[in-house]
């Protein structure tokens, strides 16, 4: 399958070449077996910049990211595992798709067509990311992996009607797509065959330092082009209200670091998230066409990351949880303030938030999330 976004790319990326050929090139190896013997695959797409995103076909995950620092030295700006068995003992949702709704609903239950829905609780009170076995969890199928101007790999999953607790049959996909300039889109469309909710989204945490450079991310610069956004209760469930960031530590309309404001325990909200852990109000509704979500710069490797995205909100999670008990890809041991999720979504406990608007997916609609990082470097 080869989406509309990835083909936009395609023309792009011929373009910008001046019309010389150009490729990137997808590979596909083996990357172990699951307990009950079902192989998971590991998918490579590279191009000749240095740049190469590597995604198992378990969880759809995104295990590991290469980019380019301003000197051209290439290093994985992403955390997680070597190996299977890493990402089945602490899964941490490293670079998973997350589904079937990301982000929490609270108390685990929500109304649909006066119909109450009861969902797996996994997060305390809440069910977070899907419930206990969400997307990030499952065997994906690969569907399609090609080279080319662009080189994308397309994976699917059928979520029975019932999982978790959700309505209806949802039959997903999703697209990663690597271009020659270094842009990584992930294209995730679904169908259902009974109304239900939908909040799919990428979970990387990134270090642009490299996740084993030693550095984390208290130095990187960020910018979220957001007025207001979502507080929440102390189990992170938003209250409701929509608040303007102007003259509190979430106000990242211009570039700030990260650490500048990070333990500033006079705004309670910082205290009920340990830290940014908070969803930005990038847009009322979801777009047509992708925008820009966020810029993360780091000062010290000159690498940067813009995310635009389709969807209403922004996750910012500074990896609060993140304690110090995951040996990750480079030995190194993870450790809070160590990398970044930056997940565009709809905002958080929408099912249970009209306000909010809407998480439906209906019979006969099409759910399409567009994500796309770019990567350029700065002096
Ligand atoms: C959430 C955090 C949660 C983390 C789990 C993030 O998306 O915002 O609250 O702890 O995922 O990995």
């Amino acid at each position: 399958m080869f989406s509309r976004f990835a083909a936009a790319c395609t023309a792009f990326a011929f373009a910008a070449s001046g019309g010389a050929a150009v490729a990137a090139d997808a590979q596909r190896a083996d990357f172990g077996t699951l307990p009950d013997g079902r192989k998971v695959e590991v998918i490579t797409l590279s191009n000749s910049h240095g740049h190469s995103a590597r995604v198992l076909s378990y969880g759809a995950i995104l295990q590991a990211l290469k980019v380019p620092d301003r000197k051209g030295k290439s290093e994985d700006v992403i955390e997680g595992y070597n190996d299977l068995a890493g990402y089945l003992a602490k899964p941490n949702y490293f670079g998973s798709t997350v589904g079937r709704y990301a982000n929490r609903i609270g108390a685990g239950r929500f109304m649909l067509d006066g119909q109450a829905y009861t969902l797996a609780k996994n997060d305390g009170p809440n069910t977070l990311h899907g419930g206990m076995r969400g997307f990030d969890k499952q065997l994906w199928q690969v569907l399609d992996v090609s080279s080319g101007p662009v080189a994308h790999v397309t994976m699917s999953y059928v979520s029975p009607d019932g999982e978790e607790g959700y309505p209806g049959t949802l039959k997903v996909t999703v697209t990663y797509s690597l271009d020659e300039q270094g842009t990584l889109s992930i294209e995730y469309r679904a169908t259902t065959d009974k109304a239900t909710v939908v909040n799919l989204t990428g979970h990387s945490y990134f270090n642009l330092s490299g996740e084993g450079s030693g550095h984390g991310i208290l130095n990187h610069l960020l910018t979220i082009p957001a007025q207001a956004y979502t507080p929440v209760d102390d189990t992170l469930i938003p209250t409701g209200e929509i608040r303007a960031v102007a003259g509190t530590p979430f106000d990242f309309r211009k570039p700030v670091s990260i650490g500048e404001r990070l333990r500033d325990g006079s705004d309670r909200q910082m205290v009920l998230g340990r830290g940014y852990d908070h969803n930005w109000v990038i847009q009322k509704a979801p777009s047509t066409v992708p925008v820009l979500h966020a810029r993360l710069t780091d000062p010290r490797s000159g690498r940067q990351m813009e995310v635009w995205s389709n969807q209403p909100g922004l996750q910012f999670y500074s990896g609060n949880f993140i304690d110090g008990t995951i040996v990750g890809k480079s030995g190194k041991v993870y450790r809070q303030s160590d990398a970044l999720c930056l997940e565009p979504q709809v905002f958080p406990d929408t099912p249970n938030k009209p306000q909010f608007g809407s998480a439906r997916l209906d019979p006969g609609k099409e759910y399409v999330h567009t994500l796309v990082y770019r990567f350029s470097t700065v002096r």
